[in-house]
């Protein structure tokens, strides 16, 4: 017998399944992890049912292949412009006969504030509390013990599409995974990569991966707010591509090996080759011009940040500034920008607490992989699992085998 988190980033570039194993002393361990190019999505939502079903049928056979487990049901991260988040109250009575306050009642006072009018093409996907008010007694984290007459829960209600969440859940649920928990991608990239002392003392969390930026604002260690933004490295590779004419993935290879948001810090006379349109086999890329492309996209959305900053009212209570994760957290020059742009303090996160005997995960870009299995271990939300029927393997063997044929060539 072993116990299981499971989780799987459902990201606009690539699907990242993750499987992790408690041992004994409840620490986590990562066994399998599956990656392959996404497929079927655009700008984190599901435009393509059945080439997402596949590339997400993909990387949990590749996941349970390393892990020799089967994945039967896994924490899933949800993104997309889609998403909203709402402030609501909700009060209970409590204390009756003299008793302290339970988990019980916070969660009653959870459920008075999810008692909202919502359009019923929406559905609730988190309730997070920002804090309790006991009696007259604002501010509190956690009012469970306390004594008191009326329990306040100051809430956030993140709603999203309900056929845009659907759509995601057909598509994991299609490969015979259940949904532990859909879990708002910015809240699950915060668990891997924010410190207790920047969330106590008021942070945010930027995701910036292929087609999404997702921003989750921490103050007093609670989510006071939570954004996606439609941009994202997509911008940047397409910014390339048209710009010194190349073909899109020679573009993101490009950025990737050559690219710095910082013109000023790449000699003017430094040239690569890359790929080309037409007949040319290559062509001479100038590092400085390719630099100043990416800078114009860069500066363009680090103002698209602080102006969410702005108007969410909070700007001016993020004493430990940014902590950036996703792929784009790795453009060089990147950190150095926004933290030149908005004069606040900006680090790169990387998911750390969490040992892999499988490959190294502690990129930014699985800091939303890491952070849903956090998630998960945080709520204690374990299976203990006995070792998979050999039949039952081999079908999923088969299954991701057939699944590669399809879609095979598309990313
Ligand atoms: N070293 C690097 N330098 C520059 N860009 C990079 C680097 N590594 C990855 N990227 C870019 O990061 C993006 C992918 O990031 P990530 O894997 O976080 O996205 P995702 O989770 O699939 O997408 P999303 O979260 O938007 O749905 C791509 O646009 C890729 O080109
Ligand atoms: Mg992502």
């Amino acid at each position: 017998m072993s116990e299981l988190i499971c989780a799987i980033d459902v990201g606009t570039t690539k699907i990242c399944a993750l499987i992790g194993e408690l041992d004994d002393e409840n620490n986590l361990r990562i066994i399998g992890v599956g990656r392959v190019p996404a497929a079927g999505l655009r700008r984190g939502v599901v435009v393509n049912t059945a080439e997402a079903t596949a590339v997400i049928g993909q990387a949990v056979a590749a996941a349970e292949a390393t892990a020799n487990q089967v994945m039967e049901a896994a924490f899933v991260g949800i993104a997309g412009s889609h998403i909203n988040a709402i402030g609501s109250k909700g009060v209970v009575a409590v204390g009756r006969n003299g008793r302290s306050i339970t988990r019980d009642d916070t969660l009653r006072a959870q459920e008075q504030a999810r008692n909202i009018a919502l359009p019923h093409n929406r559905d609730i996907i988190h309730t997070v509390p920002r804090g309790y008010t006991v009696d007259d007694q604002p501010g509190i984290h956690d009012p469970v013990g306390m004594f008191g007459y009326r329990l306040e829960v100051d809430a956030s209600i993140i709603t999203g599409a309900s056929s845009a969440i659907t759509n995601l859940v057909s598509c994991v649920q299609s490969n015979g995974v259940a949904i532990e928990d859909l879990v708002l991608e910015p809240l699950a990239s915060a668990e891997a990569v924010l410190t207790d002392d920047e969330r106590q003392l008021g942070v945010a969390v930027v995701d910036i991966g292929g087609g999404t930026t997702d921003v989750a604002i921490y103050l007093e260690s609670a989510p006071w707010h939570t954004v996606v933004m439609e941009i994202g490295g997509d911008h940047f590779i397409r910014d390339v591509a048209t710009g010194l004419r190349m073909p899109y993935g020679k573009a993101e290879a490009l950025i990737k090996q050559f690219g710095h948001v910082l013109p000023s810090h790449v000699p003017s006379d430094a040239e690569v080759r890359s790929g080309a349109f037409g007949e040319t086999p290559y062509q001479v890329v100038n590092r400085r011009a390719l630099a100043e492309i990416l800078n114009a996209r860069a500066a363009e959305l680090v103002e698209l940040i602080l102006r969410e900053f702005k108007r969410s009212g909070y700007d001016e209570m993020l004493p430990a500034g940014i902590v950036l994760a996703g792929g784009v957290a790795q453009l060089a020059g990147f950190s150095e920008l926004c933290r030149d742009d908005l004069q606040w303090p900006v680090r790169v996160g990387r998911p750390a607490g969490i040992a892999s005997s499988v490959m190294d995960l502690s990129s930014p870009e699985y800091a939303t992989g890491v952070g849903l299995l956090l998630w998960g271990l945080r709520r204690g939300a374990v299976h203990r699992v006995a070792e998979p029927p050999a039949s039952q393997f081999f079908e999923r063997i088969l299954k991701w085998l057939k699944n590669l044929l399809p879609v095979s060539g598309i990313s």
